[in-house]
């Protein structure tokens, strides 16, 4: 046994032993998962106690090294404390394909990791690039600083239903910048109760069922868990991160935040540990009644949002703080229209501490904008008990007619745009394209095959399963 082998596996006695101590381990396994450091050619890199592979690692199978459109760097003069993930990049100067071969078909996290750094000659900072995955334009006209960089590495997540054998993921450089970079990717399977078919769809004030909410390319643009300190991808069942509320939180006159030490009991019809963590559920925001009468407050949150898309709002609650059932009453809108009356979470579980999710979606507005979330008393609010709770919000971007969550522009037009000379005219009939592709599927079928075989025939990529996990 090398040293190398008996550090992997100091480190994972060392996980062992925090899962077993904690209950935070994670029991999900998903069927896809794929850990990419891009640009590294060291087999395993930890994040989070989780494996990267290398994407240069494995032998000659990997044609990627020898394709002219891709480059890998190396940072000279990471940060101290650096994750070493974010010390290599892949970069592009032409599109440029990714492709995972899947296993599990269904909602898919497709995770990017973004760090911009100087390197020998390029400087990553000047990249402007759009990403698209399986037929969905998730970013473009994409940039980092170098400056933001060195405050964050950026990580943005998506979730893409996958009804084929593969996650395609293509970096398209700019026209401007010939330039496009990637630290890592993750592709991994995602629970099958994470994003459910249906959802209630707010607008003018009544509640309709959305349907096809599973069939939606999702960007998770707001994570947040209320009235508790960050919980990071190490106490999270699928490894993601939830912010504090406070920076969203605009009125709270009144509320307090509680941390709940007891087990979190998930049940049947409520919320799964792999939907909201322990972490998420144990701590909340509430509004307490102190005499003979209900407040009259709200508790508020605000979001900044792109107009254009609509969003899903998850909200998840958990009676960590009524020393009995059905004492609890309260009123939820959301973007200002009434969402629950006299919400009382006892009539979905027989116990306390039980979690509980429920989604909206509404529309974002025509402009930038803001989308907000109040809790506050109810007419069944009763006097000198918890009259208002709140654990966790997320709030998703939905894809729009275009199938994009960045723009205008899909994702034909942002692979022709590329391979024809002259952008200028193309652009000025980027939405009539679109709109045409969008119109009849049989025609759109034929132009995206017709392009594929132009964009991408030269940029031949596959990153075969054991490439990737070995
Ligand atoms: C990166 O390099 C470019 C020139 O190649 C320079 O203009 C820029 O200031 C450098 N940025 C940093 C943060 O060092
Ligand atoms: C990128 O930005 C340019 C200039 O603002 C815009 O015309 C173009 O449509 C954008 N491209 C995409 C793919 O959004
Ligand atoms: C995980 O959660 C526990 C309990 O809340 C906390 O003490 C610990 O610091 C967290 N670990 C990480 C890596 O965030
Ligand atoms: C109850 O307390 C609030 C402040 O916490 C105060 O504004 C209100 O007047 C009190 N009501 C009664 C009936 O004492
Ligand atoms: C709480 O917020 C809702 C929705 O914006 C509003 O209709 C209601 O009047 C607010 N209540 C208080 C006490 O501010
Ligand atoms: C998102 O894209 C799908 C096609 O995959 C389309 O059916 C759906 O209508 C789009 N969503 C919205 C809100 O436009």
């Amino acid at each position: 046994m090398n040293s190398f082998t008996l550090n992997n596996l100091f480190s994972l006695l060392f996980l062992l032993s925090f899962s077993t101590l904690t209950v935070f381990s994670h029991f999900f396994s998903p069927p896809d998962n794929y850990l990419v450091n891009c640009g590294s050619t060291v087999p395993n890199t930890l994040l989070d106690y989780r494996s990267f592979s290398g994407d240069l690692s494995s032998k000659q199978s990997l044609s990627f090294s020898s394709s002219p459109n891709s480059l890998f760097i190396n940072n000279q003069n990471p940060l101290p404390n650096l994750p070493q993930i974010y010390h290599t990049a892949r970069v592009f100067t032409k599109p440029t394909k990714y492709s995972f071969n899947v296993k599990d078909k269904g909602t898919h996290l497709v995770r990017f990791h973004f760090h911009a750094f100087n390197s020998s000659n390029i400087d990553l900072g000047r990249a402007q690039f759009h990403i698209l995955v399986n037929g969905y334009v998730v970013l473009s006209n994409f940039t980092r600083f170098i400056a933001d960089s060195e405050r964050n590495p950026k990580v943005v997540e998506y979730l893409i239903w996958v009804d084929s054998e593969k996650v395609v993921i293509v970096f398209v450089p700019s026209k401007d910048s010939k330039l496009a970079f990637v630290n890592a990717i993750e592709v991994i399977s995602a629970p099958k109760d994470l994003v459910p078919e249906t959802a209630q769809y707010l607008s003018s004030g009544d509640l309709k069922s959305f349907h096809g909410l599973n069939k939606q390319g999702l960007e998770v643009v707001y994570r947040v868990t209320v009235g508790g300190p960050k919980v990071t991808p190490f106490n999270d069942s699928l490894w993601r991160t939830w912010v504090p509320d406070d920076e969203y939180l605009k009125s709270f006159v009144g509320s307090e935040k509680l941390y709940f030490g007891g087990r979190i009991k998930y049940h049947g019809g409520g919320s799964s540990r792999e939907v909201g963590p322990d972490n998420v559920y144990n701590t909340a925001r509430l509004i307490r009644s102190k005499n003979d009468s209900v407040p009259n407050v709200n508790m508020t949150w605000v979001f900044p949002i792109a107009g254009g898309y609509k969003y899903l709002v998850r909200l998840h609650f958990c009676d960590i703080a009524s020393i009995s059932l059905g004492l609890l009453y309260f009123n939820v809108y959301v973007n200002g229209y009434l969402a629950f009356e006299d919400f009382d979470l006892s009539s979905i579980s027989d116990s306390l501490a039980s979690p509980f999710y429920a989604d909206f979606v509404v529309d974002g507005g025509s402009s930038l904008g803001a989308l907000s979330v109040s809790v506050g008393p109810s007419k069944s609010s009763i006097p000198h008990v918890i009259d208002g709770m709140l654990n966790g919000i997320e709030v998703m971007k939905l894809n729009n007619t275009h199938k994009s969550l960045d723009g205008d522009v899909c994702a034909d037009f942002v692979l022709k745009s590329r391979s024809r000379g002259n952008t200028g005219i193309l652009l000025t009939f980027a939405a009539a394209v679109c709109i045409v592709l969008s119109l009849s599927i049989v025609i759109r079928r034929r132009i995206i095959e017709s392009r594929e075989s132009v964009s991408w025939s030269r940029l031949p990529m596959n990153l075969s399963e054991d490439n990737v996990k070995s």
